[in-house]
């Protein structure tokens, strides 16, 4: 589809105007604007699903049982945690969107992976943030200005696409989405139809020249508009890329995969020398309890398929003006209230005229339902001014008649939990069976709030 577009061009210097103007604001002179008309090819929005096909070879359908599948090849970055949040490493041609707020390690992650990435392959990092200058500085900082990857300061998709033609990359880097312009569009660049059509052109050269896109995205303060969100639909795996300035961990989370499991976690360092894996984080966010002190309880979390030991700690205090406060960090407001409710009626803990704080210590968010036994023993240990045994750690759902409901992969969690040391963990009974006994722990199986509570504080 062709669209005339009009402009006005200076006759003696060539600059160019949307209206126009009686004298040029480049060279000065008067009366030099013509108006000139272009036609404008719009391009097609869409990958054209007949050029998805010829990538596969196939024309017309086919029964699914004829279909010979190969198994996805993975090309593995020296950063494990990279690889397991990816599903196994990095699927050649697919297209990747790493999303997060401004600031918080991305174009450094990317620096690190594709510097390391292009000893063996060929790297073009796209960047329309930065200067090259800047990024050498950067790179130079992190120890890694030595490596052979190609940098190409550039926002114009007509540009970055003829340079891919060209350079026939590997792995492409977008820094980022939101500074890239597609000059068939009328719209400013940044805006939603831009980064949608800017995204899909990035589509198609994944998927028709096989080269991996990592695309970084901004989330925009105003609630993501025109940020990774309205992406998210359109790419084959999503990672957020988050933790709390005031932190020094990140935490790469997938939200989509279509080559592995959603919800997977890495976890990261940012140091002086760029991002530093964390291996063992379970220790990390444990390490900074004290000894003997009361609201503190212990859970296994599982973020993605990997158990990870978090802290939850709760202060109860009583409530000056009347309306007791309920204040959370890195837990569900809705989810703590209610678990407070629980808590009175079950549990006959008076929290009516008690304020309330329930924290998820490191900047670490804890969504699923099986903290809810750890959050309540965290808070009836702050209420009742009991510690909890700091060998002691809990999972398990709780429902509003205080039963304790059943949880998945709880082997997975049990283990972990005594890989890191811990002597007694407390399990939905639901969730007891024999073979959870043999690692190492003490399991117990409780099947209500109120027994939970006479175990732990007597
Ligand atoms: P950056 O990767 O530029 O963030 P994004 O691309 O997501 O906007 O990271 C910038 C922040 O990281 C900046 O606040 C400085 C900090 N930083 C370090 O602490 N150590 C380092 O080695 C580097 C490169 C950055
Ligand atoms: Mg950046």
């Amino acid at each position: 589809m062709a669209r005339i577009k009009t402009q006005y061009k200076c006759r003696s210097c060539g600059y160019i105007s949307a209206s126009y103007l009686g004298r040029c604001p480049n060279c000065g002179a008067w009366n030099q604007f013509e108006k000139e008309t272009q036609e404008v090819q719009k391009r097609s929005a869409k990958v054209a699903p007949s050029q998805l096909i010829k990538k596969t070879g196939l024309n017309e359908p086919v029964n699914l049982d004829k279909i010979k599948a190969e198994k996805e090849e993975r090309i593995e970055t020296e950063s494990e945690e990279l690889n397991r949040v990816l599903g196994g490493g990095i699927v050649p041609g697919s297209l990747v969107l790493i999303g997060g707020d401004p600031g918080i390690g991305k174009s450094t992650l990317m620096l690190q992976i594709m510097s390391d990435l292009s000893k063996k392959y060929k790297v073009l990092y796209v960047s329309g943030e930065e200067s090259a200058n800047q990024i050498k500085l950067r790179a130079d900082r992190l120890g890694v200005g030595q490596s052979q990857m190609l940098l190409y300061p550039e926002t114009d998709m007509h540009d970055i696409r003829d340079q891919i033609d060209d350079v026939k990359p590997d792995f492409v880097v977008i820094d980022s989405i939101q500074t890239m312009n597609e000059p068939s569009l009328d719209s400013m660049t940044g805006s939603a139809s831009q980064v949608r059509e800017v995204t899909s052109e990035l589509m198609k050269i994944a998927k028709m020249d096989a080269i991996t896109v990592f695309v970084i995205g901004h989330v925009t303060k105003e609630g993501a508009i025109a940020g990774p969100k309205i992406l998210e639909h359109m790419v084959d795996t999503v990672l957020y890329f988050e933790g709390d300035e005031h932190h020094s961990y990140r935490i790469l989370h997938s939200v989509k995969n279509r080559f592995g499991a959603a919800n997977e976690i890495g976890m990261f360092e940012m140091e002086n020398e760029g991002l530093k894996e964390v291996t063992n984080p379970s220790s990390i966010f444990l390490d900074q309890r004290l000894p003997k002190s009361t609201g503190s309880a212990v859970v296994v979390s599982l973020e993605g398929t990997r158990p990870l030991l978090a802290e939850i700690q709760a202060l109860v205090t009583p409530t000056a003006f009347g309306y007791a406060k309920r204040t959370t960090s890195g837990i569900d407001y809705n989810r703590a209230a209610l678990l407070l409710a629980v808590l009175e009626k079950r549990g006959n803990l008076m929290l009516q005229n008690q304020d309330v704080y329930l924290t998820a210590t490191g900047g670490i968010r804890l969504n699923e339902p099986a903290i809810d036994v750890a959050a309540i023993m965290a808070v009836a240990s702050s209420y009742t001014d009991k510690e909890i045994s700091p060998t002691d750690c809990f999972i398990g759902e709780v429902g509003l008649t205080g039963e304790i409901r059943r949880v998945n992969k709880v082997d997975s969690r049990i283990k972990e939990a005594a890989k890191v040391g811990f002597e007694r963990i407390f399990i939905p009974k639901h969730n007891m069976s024999k073979k959870l006994t043999d690692f190492g722990i003490e399991v117990i199986p409780v099947s209500s709030v109120s027994q939970a509570l006479k175990l732990v504080f007597g």
